[in-house]
């Protein structure tokens, strides 16, 4: 998720877009860049790092006069943080600048077309590919707007485009297919953004652009059409957020906001990944399949809520593969002596790539001989370049500590990494692997109707706010979302919650239950053995003893439903599957408790988004 400025009126172009940029810093923040039409063509400037570096180099090397342009601030994908990566990019003419939020699919045979046609890239960028083609197709002799469509129609996968053509003064063009933008209509000046953040103190009047629309702004008007160049309607809107609010897509919290992004950063993470045939095409790994054929053991290593997204991977990738897979919390690995040979992998996930206690079991395991492949939401941290191989999440930036989006990607990522070693090893026939992956795809629909029908949550918290003692009950892949549902509730209410494996209950952890206690238990769902079964006796168990029960099921289990004193309902999906859906309720539970007592959700006391320390 990057976040993209265009601008054309009668303000300095550098101004509107340096501040715009700077209202959307949370978007992605590992380089930025601007460019502008002067009198002497397009003139860009782009640094990596924080946009304070930019800002710097705009210091020691200003950009002329220009009320055209378009910058960006950017959360890599294709290729790590560096000034050549940084967006805008530009045709090899230099008479086009594109920028672009998302993840062109088609990349590696668009560049190769490029290339074969003489194309030298400057950046390993799959954005670059996009503006190389606008230019051409500009060079053609088609109009900016023109050139456009033809250049979307190339392109596969999810991408929102920004550009300017030296040529073509007072004309901004943009084009959007999934990730958003939207337009700021001004008096004789025209915006367009990722989000309403970046010009919401120049006017609060906007337009939303739908899903394959083309837009093109000059000071004076804003022309709206599809991808087939058929009229669009315009949808104008008046913003009632203000600039904090908007900050956060009108979302209370960054969490929050996080919380109902999971659908779209499922999606994007299974984006490319998955081939015409539904096997799995993990180009990223870089480890040799023949080696990767020969691991006989798997150790993930992981802190926190990563830690509970690997213990549901070794639930999987054993189930697929039936390779021995440990699951290790990051900080007891390297000093427990641990078994590590040439044939073993390592399996770290960590969604900042920063935190030490993992760092040092990869730089450990690697002393070890063995192979590294990292699961990680940022692109050219630590752990994945000290890493053999890397499997990243495309979750965009959590700004929240509290980790949501990070986890139901990390959890995709342990599947597709699970079902290519099982393809690879011809453990899981090819029609069975694909069967797996159509429900993964089914997933982040899935996903949306639970995130539609949080109003229970919603009354649970404020019924539940003021209990000092909270249980979460789970079994199998249940298990560990009781225990990221009760780290969830821990970590931003302050209350003491406690995740247990419901089998585990009656060999102590049962005295704690007395009357009214709430207890969240995870149903699986029914066909499993006797999974389902003895989890229905464990709620029977807490409630015959006083616990309220709050039931997580298939919304059609009735059996589980019968002895539940509040029922949250799911959508049916395998039982691997399962936590992908389970934890959405128990995290907006813990983000509304924390918000009805008052609390920072975002940044909760005593915590840090990423900790660098051992
Ligand atoms: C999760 O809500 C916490 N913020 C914390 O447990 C976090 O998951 C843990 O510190 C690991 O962070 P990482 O994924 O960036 O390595």
């Amino acid at each position: 998720m990057c976040g993209i400025v265009g601008y054309v009126g009668w303000r300095e172009a550098e101004t509107v877009i340096v501040a715009g940029l700077k209202r959307m810093e949370y978007r992605g923040y590992d380089s930025a860049g601007i460019a502008v039409v002067t009198a002497d063509g397009v003139v860009s400037r782009k640094k990596a790092g924080k946009l304070v570096n930019l800002e710097t180099e705009l210091v020691e090397h200003p950009l002329a006069s220009s009320h055209q342009g378009i910058g960006h601030t950017r959360w890599a994908t294709h290729g790590g943080p560096t000034d050549e990566n940084a967006h805008p990019h530009l045709g090899r003419t230099g008479r086009v600048a594109l920028v672009h939020n998302g993840i062109i699919e088609n990349f590696a045979q668009l560049r190769a077309e490029l290339v074969a046609d003489g194309v030298e890239f400057a950046s390993d960028t799959d954005s670059e590919a996009v503006a190389h083609l606008l230019e051409r197709e500009v060079l053609d002799g088609h109009g900016l707007t023109e050139a456009m469509r033809r250049t979307v129609g190339r392109l596969e996968g999810s991408f929102t485009l920004v550009a300017i053509d030296a040529q073509c003064p007072d004309t901004v063009v943009a084009a959007r297919r999934s990730s958003p933008l939207v337009v700021g209509v001004g008096d004789k000046e025209m915006f367009l953004a990722s989000d309403v953040a970046s010009f919401i103190e120049h006017t609060r009047e906007a337009i939303e652009l739908g899903q394959d629309q083309i837009v093109e702004i000059t000071p004076d008007s804003v022309a709206v059409t599809t991808f087939d160049a058929e009229e669009a309607p315009v949808r104008p809107y008046h913003i009632d957020w203000d600039l904090s609010a908007a900050e956060k897509g009108g979302y209370d919290w960054f969490m929050r906001k996080e919380i109902f992004e999971q659908p779209k950063a499922v999606s994007d993470t299974l984006l490319g990944r998955i081939g015409a045939d539904r096997l799995l095409v993990l180009d990223e790994m870089r480890i040799d399949v023949a080696h990767l054929r020969s691991i006989d053991s798997i150790i993930v290593v992981a802190c926190g809520t990563a830690y509970h997204a690997g213990l549901i991977a070794k639930y999987a990738i054993e189930h697929w593969t039936r390779i021995p897979v440990e699951v290790e919390l990051a900080s007891e690995f390297r000093y427990r002596d641990p078994i590590v040979t040439s044939r073993t992998l390592v399996v770290t996930i960590s969604q900042s790539g920063e935190t030490a206690d993992t760092l040092m079991a990869v730089r450990h395991a690697r002393e070890q001989r063995a192979k590294v492949v990292s699961i990680c939401n940022t692109n050219g941290a630590t752990i994945p370049r000290e890493s053999d191989a890397v499997i990243y999440t495309h979750a965009g930036p959590e700004i929240g500590v509290a980790s949501t989006k990070g986890f139901t990607t990390q959890l995709i990522a342990c599947y597709l990494l699970g079902l290519y070693l099982a393809q690879i090893r011809d453990a899981k026939f090819g029609d069975e692997i694909a069967s797996l992956v159509r429900e993964l795809e089914a997933l982040p629909a899935k996903m949306d109707e639970v995130l539609d029908d949080l109003g229970t949550t919603l009354a649970l918290a404020r019924d539940l706010m003021d209990c000092s003692v909270v249980l979460f009950l789970g079994r199998h892949v249940g298990y560990p979302v009781a225990l990221e549902g009760a780290l969830k509730l821990k970590e931003i209410s302050y209350m003491h919650a406690e995740g247990f494996a419901a089998g585990e209950l009656k060999h102590g952890p049962i005295a704690l239950v007395e009357e009214g206690l709430p207890v969240f238990i995870v149903v699986p769902p029914r066909g499993r053995d006797q999974l389902h079964d003895k989890v229905v006796s464990n709620i029977q168990e807490v409630r015959a003893r006083g616990a309220r029960t709050i039931v997580l099921a298939e919304r059609d289990d009735a059996e589980a439903e019968r002895f539940a004193d509040v029922f949250l309902p799911l959508p049916t999906v395998p039982t691997l599957f399962q936590p992908v859906l389970a934890i959405l309720p128990l995290q907006e539970f813990a983000c509304e408790v924390a918000t009805l007592k008052g609390h920072d959700v975002d940044q909760p006391r005593n915590l840090a988004k990423s900790v660098t320390v051992e």
